[in-house]
């Protein structure tokens, strides 16, 4: 009777360790299941947090900043060539013009070419007499066009020269405007500001490498805080998401946060090439051209809150020329940080979202962007190698 009472109690406890063990399984699998649906979207305190940061750094900015000079002084970069993108307007004129006024060989890369040119000879006859010509140039680069980055990239690496900086710059902001396209197929937010930037900063590789140490500056934005990337769905085309400009505007530049981490880890230590995320902070530019008049009757009424361009410009050319700022992601690369740099529009180190840290989905945006701009998986290796690597667009096609 004992033996039998004590195996019939050792089946108890086995079936109760097995209901434990199932019990188990099934919270892990509701909770791969919450972790599954929350990767569909952020979660609500997530995005309640980034409005937050939005609004904080909408009020309190120019306090944040207030220990920072206006213009930034700039040491002497005479040695230094600069790539700036989108700098006929804005954050990037203001960037452009400051570079060369302190020494760089500056390449605008634009648009609109004769924009360039013309504002080149203003800021010509404004410096005359105050020293050496500027140093700049003008080469066409049309961000909505796959084609045009690789002829830029091709144009630019076959002077087989240095190349110190590149400032993605660039940007749109459609607010209130339909879902576009681009002639690529992709959303237009998601092209300008994340797919074609990040084809740029990888065909440009060699010529980083020969200007090593160098810089890649993202002008990225705080708006990122309430970004989220659907990697199945980065054109916003399925349906699951309501398509807004806000949504193809933050979800385009928190990729570029997760795909600059991922360019920050594969990128080797002894290639010296930094790759930083800035927030330019709330500026007053043309960013704000498809708002309704109104509208943007209103933004001009409150200067106080919002920076000038030239304001704007400081942490861009703080990650484009503080000496630190190399240290800091050697510092990042060592701890094996989630996320790479970012520079607040104070100009001090702060964390990205906190969406940018998920590793995974960085990975996947990271897989995915090489698929859309038409590179093999390990186009970062090998052009660092200094091998050719073949992508799907460019004039050859
Ligand atoms: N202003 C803000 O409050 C704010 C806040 C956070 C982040 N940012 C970011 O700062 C960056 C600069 O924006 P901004 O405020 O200075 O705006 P902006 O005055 O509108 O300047 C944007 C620049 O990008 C260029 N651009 C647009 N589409 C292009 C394309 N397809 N190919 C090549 N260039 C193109 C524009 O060229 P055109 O001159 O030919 O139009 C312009 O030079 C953007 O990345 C933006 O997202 C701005």
């Amino acid at each position: 009777m004992a033996s039998q009472s004590s195996s019939s109690e050792k089946g108890k406890g086995k079936e109760k360790e097995k209901e434990k063990e199932e019990e188990e399984e099934n919270e892990k699998s509701v909770e791969g299941v919450k972790e599954k649906v929350k990767k569909k979207g952020l979660g609500w305190m997530e995005w309640l947090r980034g409005w937050m940061y939005i609004i904080y750094e909408m009020l309190f900015q120019r306090i944040s900043a207030s220990h920072l000079q206006n213009p930034m002084p700039l040491p002497p970069i005479n040695d230094l060539t600069c790539i700036v993108t989108g700098s006929t307007s804005g954050i990037g004129k203001e960037i452009a013009r400051q570079l060369a006024e302190s020494g760089a060989h500056i390449i605008m890369a634009v648009r609109n070419p004769k924009a360039a040119n013309d504002l080149i000879k203003k800021w010509q006859e404004e410096w005359s007499g105050r020293g050496l010509p500027l140093n700049i140039e003008v080469m066409e680069l049309d961000l909505l066009s796959l084609d045009s980055v690789v002829r830029f990239a091709e144009a630019w690496n076959a002077r087989t020269g240095p190349l110190h900086v590149l400032i993605n710059n660039a940007g749109i902001f459609s607010i209130g405007e339909p879902q576009k396209f681009s002639k690529d197929g992709n959303e237009e937010h998601m092209q300008v500001n994340h797919l074609a930037p990040a084809l740029l900063s990888i065909l440009l590789l060699p010529s980083l490498v020969r200007g090593s140490p160098s810089r890649i500056i993202n002008v990225n934005s705080v708006m990122h805080y309430v970004g989220f990337v659907d990697t199945e769905d980065m054109n916003v085309v399925s349906g699951k998401r309501k398509y807004t400009s806000l949504v193809g505007y933050t979800s385009s530049k928190l990729a570029q946060v997760m795909f600059s981490s991922v360019l920050h880890k594969r990128l080797p230590a002894e290639a010296g090439i930094s790759v930083v995320c800035v927030s330019p902070g709330i500026v007053q530019t043309n960013v704000a051209r498809d708002l309704p008049k109104i509208v943007q009757a209103g933004y001009h009424l409150i200067p106080y809150f919002i920076f000038s361009a030239e304001e704007g410009s400081r942490s861009t050319l703080f990650a484009a020329t503080d000496p630190q700022v190399p240290e800091y992601c050697e510092m990042l690369k060592a701890d094996e940080w989630p996320v790479c740099a970012f520079i607040s529009q104070d100009c001090r180190p702060t964390n990205p979202s906190e969406e940018s840290h998920n590793l995974e989905t960085s990975y996947k945006v990271w897989e995915k962007t090489l698929e859309m701009v038409g590179l093999p998986s390990d186009a970062v290796e090998r052009l660092i190698e200094g091998e050719e690597v073949e992508c799907k667009y460019g004039a050859s096609q």
